[in-house]
């Protein structure tokens, strides 16, 4: 039998089918240059865009300009910026601090493929920061959650990776398995299925992946338990966020860290997403629990193209013993310098203030609407990131983001765009707020979240 809840979430449902119709149809007259640039980016480039994770539905929009917490488009919208460059950008656009460190390294040279002071002080600062012993650099997220790997099999001598199900940690070979697997292919709860996600990868590789669900400590010490001896790694965010966003259970990554030390297996921290944004010192810091490795990127860099990783001293010694890390453009002097600066004059102790304020503020008022006019949704706060999910229950793993409410995503997507907030153009990502958004920001925001709760359940 249907209980109220079920036939008002149907009612909503219904309601949120019709908004993306009408709101789709508002956003797609008023984008008539981003459709312009679409057919001609789509010449030169698959998909008409430089990566796949920019494309939208039927086409994506394309942006002019950024300053503050503003983005413009190629029609002259302008946004209050909530996608903030998937994550990297918190320290808002065109951060005269970072602008100022990027220019005088261009006027004294642009790279050397030779190592300067400011790459020197950079990794001392990301030691810093993050707690670790020593630290290599890169120019991507991917670049760093594979080096990791590369110095985890060298120290540990063997080849099998583990990974949580869901989970997004670049576009390699190797980590392109289970990331957000289909239900007809994921296998059963315990004991998730290896799917490849792209094609290209050779079927072999699969041999040396291993899937285990997230917040499942249990699951992992069974997979150790048959073939803990096998096993090099787990690579794992510490708080899911490619999935909206799932926090660790309490204990569960202590667990996680304790089979790893028991067993020899390298636990590596990917905090790409979360490493200087949930807290100066990542999810490491957040959550209290010190990884073997971790990889960083995107927020660190500014907005410039730079990863790092890094960790225990006699794992990335490694390196001086046979691993190979190369990279023309490491450490290069126009990222290192806006990436020091990011790091040790942008996002300072105040910054993280300034993000709790804002993000309880942000997630707070969502509540109120959620609640008020009875929206099957949650918000999780994490201070400069965040998210509303479409599901009444916060999530605990990947197979619980398949429950979630997508027509609700794909009604809210053109609303707040239409609305003047601009959003990431997918139900898996989050908000990013930065240094320079200011409570006009968060309240447009919150009032244009309003209306559409108002809306659904009209
Ligand atoms: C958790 C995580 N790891 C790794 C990556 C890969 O980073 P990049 O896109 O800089 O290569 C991403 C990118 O979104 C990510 O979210």
């Amino acid at each position: 039998m249907a209980t109220i809840t079920d036939t008002t979430d149907d009612r909503i449902t219904a309601r949120a089918q019709e908004i993306a119709t009408t709101e789709m149809a508002r956003l797609l007259a008023n984008t008539t240059a981003s459709k312009a640039m679409f057919e001609r980016a789509l010449h030169s480039m698959p998909g008409g865009v430089s990566s796949s994770f920019q494309l939208g539905e039927p086409y994506p929009i394309y942006l002019r300009d950024g300053h503050g917490a503003e983005v413009t488009d190629v029609d002259g919208h302008t946004y209050y910026d909530f996608h903030n460059g998937f994550g990297s950008m918190a320290v808002g656009h065109a951060n005269p601090i970072v602008a100022e460190a990027i220019e005088k390294a261009a006027r004294t040279g642009t790279h050397f493929a030779v190592t300067t002071e400011a790459a020197v002080a950079l990794a001392e600062e990301l030691c810093r920061r993050f707690g670790a012993e020593q630290v290599r650099l890169t120019n991507s997220g991917t670049e760093s959650t594979s080096s990791c790997i590369r110095v985890a099999r060298a120290a540990t001598g063997r080849d099998v990776i583990c990974k949580i199900e869901g989970s997004y940690h670049g576009h390699v070979d190797q980590l392109m398995y289970s990331v957000l697997p289909g239900a007809d292919v994921m296998g059963g709860r315990d004991e998730p299925a290896t799917v490849p996600k792209s094609k290209g990868v050779p079927a072999g590789m699969a041999q040396w992946i291993r899937v285990v669900p997230f917040n499942d400590a249990d699951a992992f010490e069974r997979l150790l338990h048959a073939e803990g001896d096998q096993i090099a790694a787990i690579i794992m965010e510490p708080v899911m966020m490619n999935i909206g966003i799932v926090l660790p259970r309490p204990g569960y990554l202590e667990q996680m860290r304790e089979l790893c030390t028991k067993y020899g297996v390298v636990l590596i921290f990917d905090e790409v997403k979360c490493g200087a944004t949930i807290a100066a010192g990542g999810a490491a810091e957040r959550f209290g629990v010190q990884p073997d490795l971790a990889s960083w990127a995107k927020a660190i860099g500014g907005g410039t193209a730079i990863g790092a990783f890094g960790g225990r001293a006699d794992i990335m010694d490694q390196i001086n013993q046979g691993a190979a890390h190369q990279g023309t453009f490491n450490g290069n002097p126009l990222s290192a310098a806006a990436a020091l600066a990011t790091l040790t004059k942008v996002l300072t102790p105040e910054a993280y203030r300034h993000f709790d304020a804002m993000g309880s503020r942000l997630s707070g008022g969502m509540d109120e609407s959620i609640a008020t006019y009875g929206i099957p949704a949650h918000t999780i706060d994490l201070g400069c990131k965040g998210c509303v999910s479409y599901r009444r229950d916060p999530l605990t793993n990947y197979r619980d983001f398949l429950d979630t409410n997508t027509d609700l995503y794909l009604a809210s997507y053109p609303w707040m765009v239409n609305r003047g907030v601009f959003m990431t153009p997918g139900d898996e990502e989050q908000w990013t707020l930065s240094v320079q958004h200011n409570e006009t920001h968060i309240d447009r925001y919150l009032d244009a979240f309003a209306e559409f709760c108002a809306a659904l359940a009209n």
